[in-house]
């Protein structure tokens, strides 16, 4: 088979991202004018999360959930055996992780955090410490919550917000062995390694890493654990960036992630493009531990909380993980973003990874303090001045320590997050054009404050407020800049 993955060249030499799909289904936008963005904001406490579609021009908030499905996903749905036990839906789906992922035994959960509960409650007991590459935010969330804590080990150059490097997501293995050693191998109930690293902006660990990982947690007789919800995207990468893999089917890479873990749990709001997740292991003792969990906060052992038809959707969405022409179309538009921003001096994070573009605020936004959560009002800034809805990715995504402290973020970031084949480049360009704009404009954006802080996983639903009139003065310029212009 051709590399699929490889982008067709133009005559005109332009480097285009041309898509491999053609769209069947639409869904109409709505883009309401800049008055109505700011009472949105007012309404919605300044926290994107909170806005209404109806308010939303392109969302740009996650791909969890929102991926285009294919029509061989929605036909799937229409076959799915509704059944409380023993349904012929979980079988299919059991039937795709173990093609796909190789892993023989599969306990269903609603979503990845449900993954994460059902894993943080067989391990983690008061004390315990789970090393990682990186945080997400509902695993630390879920760690701590059952008495644990982390330790994130990453290489310094992952925090290089520019850098050329191509796997910023590895753990370091010096870092690994000296937090064993500190707190003994009996504290650490697993060492967890995420694919496509999200919170540091996508990026990818090498297989070489996750080896290394592999012969540590072997000398210990600690387990690894791999969060697969970004894995088809890490995959893709070390096809392009990892000399030994340049060859290799895309299936091959995947089993050869899956198969240096004891356990792989995801998302497949991410993973398969559908709504659901999942938790798979080869080694019995495993399932057998994690199992009585299932029917307690999930459902029964062949739906877990999810509807069939998604299971189906499921099922077809891992196998078309494999599938190059459409794992590298969102890569493929997040880098053609990223590089347009960076020839334009908009500081971006570099190399591009998956899921989105990050832009680097606490570099654009320099003048407003990690106290008054830049990323956040750089988010309501760009939503309020093109009606594209990001996420904050910085100090508003944090939780506090245990003394109720605030803890600030590596790095502020917004998130735009390009979705599986959803958008079209015109309006990644719009998305280009905009941010250009807000970034001659940045001196005029100012801080925000909480109203309402919720004591877990706050950025959801908590509540802000700009500390002066700066969205007012920011429309005044939109307005002298744009006229009338939506
Ligand atoms: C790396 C990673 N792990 C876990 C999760 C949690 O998955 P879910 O949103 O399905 O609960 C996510 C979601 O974005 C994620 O990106």
């Amino acid at each position: 088979m051709s590399n699929q993955s490889e982008k067709i060249k133009f005559y005109s030499g332009e480097d285009i991202p041309l898509e491999l799909h053609k769209v069947r289904v639409v869904q109409k936008l709505h883009l309401v004018p800049i008055e109505r963005r700011l009472e949105a904001l007012n309404e919605g406490g300044y926290n994107t999360f909170r806005l209404s579609t109806n308010d939303v021009f392109l969302d740009m908030l996650t791909d969890s959930g929102t991926n285009a499905m294919s029509d061989k996903q929605l036909g799937a749905m229409m076959i799915a055996d509704d059944a409380y036990a023993g349904s012929q839906s979980f079988v299919r789906f059991q039937k795709a992780v173990e093609d796909v992922l190789g892993k023989k035994y599969l306990l269903p959960a609603h979503q990845g955090r449900a993954a994460e509960n059902i894993i943080s409650n067989a391990y983690i007991r008061k004390g315990s410490i789970v090393p990682m590459n990186y945080h997400f935010t509902t695993t630390m969330a879920h760690i701590t919550q059952y008495g644990g804590g982390i330790e994130e080990l990453l290489y310094d150059e992952a925090y290089v917000i520019n850098s050329k490097h191509p796997f910023k997501g590895n753990m370091n293995i010096e870092k690994l062995e000296n937090c064993i050693q500190r707190h003994g191998a009996k504290n650490i109930p697993y060492i967890r390694m995420e694919a496509s690293t999200n919170l540091i902006g996508g990026q990818p660990f090498s297989i070489q890493n996750l080896r290394d990982v592999r012969a540590i947690a072997d000398k210990y007789k600690i387990r690894l654990v791999l969060d697969a919800s970004l894995l088809g995207e890490n995959a893709w990468l070390v096809k392009q960036r990892e000399d030994e893999f340049k060859n290799s089917s895309m299936g091959e890479i995947i089993q050869a992630m899956t198969g240096l873990a004891d356990l792989v749990y995801f998302s497949a709001r991410k993973l398969s493009s559908s709504r659901g997740g999942g938790i798979c292991t080869n080694d019995h003792e495993i399932y057998k531990e994690l199992e009585p969990l299932i029917p307690l906060f999930e459902g029964f052992l062949t739906y877990g909380g999810m509807s069939v038809r998604e299971i189906e959707a499921i099922a077809v969405g891992l196998y078309e993980t494999l599938d190059e022409s459409m794992i590298c179309q969102s890569p493929q538009y997040i880098e053609y973003l990223v590089n347009a921003l960076d020839a334009k001096g908009i500081p971006v994070v570099t190399p591009a990874g998956v899921l989105g573009c990050h832009v680097n605020v606490m570099e654009i936004c320099k003048h407003i303090p990690q106290t008054q959560y830049p990323a956040g009002a750089f988010a309501a800034a760009f939503y309020l001045i093109s009606g594209v809805r990001g996420m904050e990715r910085g100090s508003v995504s944090n939780q506090r320590d245990e003394y109720g402290n605030e803890t600030y973020a590596d790095m502020e970031l917004l998130r735009l997050a390009i979705p599986r084949r959803v958008f079209t480049l015109s309006q990644i360009k719009y998305v280009e054009d905009r941010l250009t704009w807000l970034y001659e404009n940045r001196e005029l954006i100012g801080g925000l404050r909480f109203t309402y802080e919720p004591p877990v996983l706050r950025f959801f639903m908590g509540g802000l407020e700009p500390i002066s009139d700066w969205p007012q003065k920011l429309i005044a310029k939109f307005k002298e800049d744009f006229g009338d212009s939506l």
